[in-house]
């Protein structure tokens, strides 16, 4: 947990409603209620899901019916899909509401097919997807699983729910890595499940069936997280497959992000925050992930003003005790934050870990290093 006393915490909130409404009329973003989900349910019917990938990328998002993850799916959810229509990577979605982008064979003869794939087999939607009687967050693995059938040699980009994509100009084809299957990122504590990439290849395919076979998970500290953590840094056979990325390239939490990061986890912040806090954090993201130019999200994490650099409250003595009554940006007596909210993360990204965990404060990525974001063999693309 962040100390109470951390003085950012409530100057983040009071400066993101600030800049919000600014946004908002510049953005028209609606608010979200049910119409709108029935409304971004069918967004992603029928022609959009069965549209092939020229990059072979898919993205993966997953929700069950618990209240706490209803209002934050689906912003997130909005935000995934606004991702991916920019690149054309495809959507394979399980919400309580909707199963979108899954296939199942088919004969090619049959009026129902709906994909075809180049090796010859065709493929029709499938829309009863079920998780099993486990934790639900072993049904990530059944999804990937389900979401490689008819798409042979794709990468599919797994988010969790409480992640979205704040710098969508971001290519996953300068990411993706095809002399690897799997592509990870590592905390202070152990691999993190939230975000990660898979590639549909046979090894990979009978890989994910394996770790959803263990059940001896099940009953593990941090489940399926648990489980992968084990056979990614245990198993010297599954090793060479995994690409371990420094965490900052997919997987930024959100003390830790920057101006111009990629995707941002609200990793434990469903917690910290309430359902209703992590919701509109991840609005206020939506909004900044609307913004291309990154140097206009950076002069808002930058300024020590409140509530920004001409607008600053100007604190005045009585006019006797202090007759100068006009007060320009720079006068000293405007209201400044101790810090701006990018010292949160920088120069150290890491820093609220001295906050979380003293023992850890001085935690780097391991796989931070140089060359670690470098790929061996580049995926092309073919137009088609
Ligand atoms: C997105 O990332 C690219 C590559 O790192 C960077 O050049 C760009 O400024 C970023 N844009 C935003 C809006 O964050």
């Amino acid at each position: 947990m962040i100390a109470p006393s951390l003085p950012l915490a409530p100057v983040v909130f009071i400066i993101f409603m600030a800049l919000l409404p600014t946004l908002l009329s510049a953005q028209k973003l609606h608010n979200v209620d049910m119409r709108d989900l029935t409304a971004a349910g069918q967004l992603s019917d029928d022609s959009k899901d069965v549209r092939i990938s020229p990059a072979k990328i898919a993205l993966l998002h997953m929700v069950n019916d618990v209240w706490f993850f209803r209002e934050l799916s689906e912003v997130v959810l909005r935000n995934k899909r606004r991702y991916a229509t920019r690149h054309s990577y495809e959507m394979v979605v399980h919400t309580p509401y909707e199963t979108t982008g899954l296939f199942t064979p088919a004969d090619c003869t049959e009026p129902s097919v709906t994909r075809r794939v180049t090796d010859g087999n065709c493929f029709k939607k499938k829309t009863d997807f079920k998780l099993d009687e486990r934790a639900p967050t072993f049904g990530k693995i059944k999804l990937a699983l389900d979401a490689c059938v008819g798409r042979p040699d794709y990468w599919l980009l797994w988010t969790d729910a409480d992640a979205m994509i704040v710098n969508q100009t971001v290519s996953l084809l300068d990411i993706v890595d095809d002399a690897y299957d799997v592509i990870v990122t590592h905390d202070w504590f152990m691999l993190n499940a939230g975000v990660m990439l898979y590639r549909c290849s046979p090894w990979n395919i009978q890989f994910l069936q394996r770790v959803y076979d263990a059940r001896q998970f099940d009953k593990a500290l941090a489940l399926d997280q648990s489980a992968f953590n084990d056979f990614f840094t245990k198993d010297e056979q599954v090793k060479p497959h995994v690409k371990n990325v420094p965490k900052h390239l997919i997987n930024v939490y959100t003390e830790e992000y920057r101006p111009g990061d990629f995707i941002l986890h609200f990793a434990g912040k469903l917690y910290e925050a309430t359902p209703w806090g992590i919701t509109d954090i991840a609005r206020q993201f939506d909004v900044l992930s609307r913004v291309d130019d990154v140097e206009k999200i950076s002069h808002f994490f930058s300024t020590r003003y409140l509530l920004n650099y001409f607008s600053g409250t100007c604190v005045m003595g009585p006019p006797d005790k202090d007759p100068k009554r006009d007060c320009d940006p720079f006068d000293d007596r405007r209201l400044k934050l101790p810090e701006p909210l990018i010292a949160m993360s920088y120069p150290n990204r890491y820093r609220q870990l001295e906050y979380r965990n003293p023992r850890m404060k001085d935690w780097k990525d391991p796989y931070d290093v140089p060359g670690a974001t470098d790929i061996k063999v580049r995926r092309h693309v073919h137009s088609s």
